[in-house]
């Protein structure tokens, strides 16, 4: 059977990425090879999924940030558009509404 990789050569920014619901979108991305940012506030377990992204081959990188703080959330945001020239793909939880006024 052929695989299907949709997000290939994409950059995925995922917000509260060091666990739960989040953890699971930035490893479901990462398999489907995106190149993921690992958004969380918490540092060192967001940093345990980007080791468990890039062990096996994959490409991910820690963007710490706090969603309530926006200028951290807009560094975020710069790194993640320093990483490509577009991020191609946004998953976010709460916060969502304060990022997105950021991107305008
Ligand atoms: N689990 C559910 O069934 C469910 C259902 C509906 C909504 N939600 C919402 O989805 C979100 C994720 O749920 P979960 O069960 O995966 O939670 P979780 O507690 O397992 O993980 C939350 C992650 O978000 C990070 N985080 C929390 N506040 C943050 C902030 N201000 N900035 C950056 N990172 C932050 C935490 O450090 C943690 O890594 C929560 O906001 C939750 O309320 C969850």
């Amino acid at each position: 059977m052929t695989e299907c990789r949709l997000l290939t050569g994409k950059v995925a920014l995922v917000t509260e990425a060091a666990a739960g619901i989040g953890e699971a979108v930035a490893l479901y991305f990462a398999q489907d090879q995106a190149k993921v940012m690992v958004l969380d506030k918490d540092g060192d377990p967001a940093q345990q999924v980007v080791g468990h992204i890039q062990n096996p081959g994959g490409d991910a990188i820690l963007a710490e940030a706090d969603l309530r703080d926006a200028a951290a959330v807009s560094r975020a945001i710069d790194l993640t558009l320093r990483a490509t020239a577009r991020s191609t793909s946004w998953s976010t939880m709460p916060g969502c509404t304060r990022a997105r006024a950021l991107w305008k």
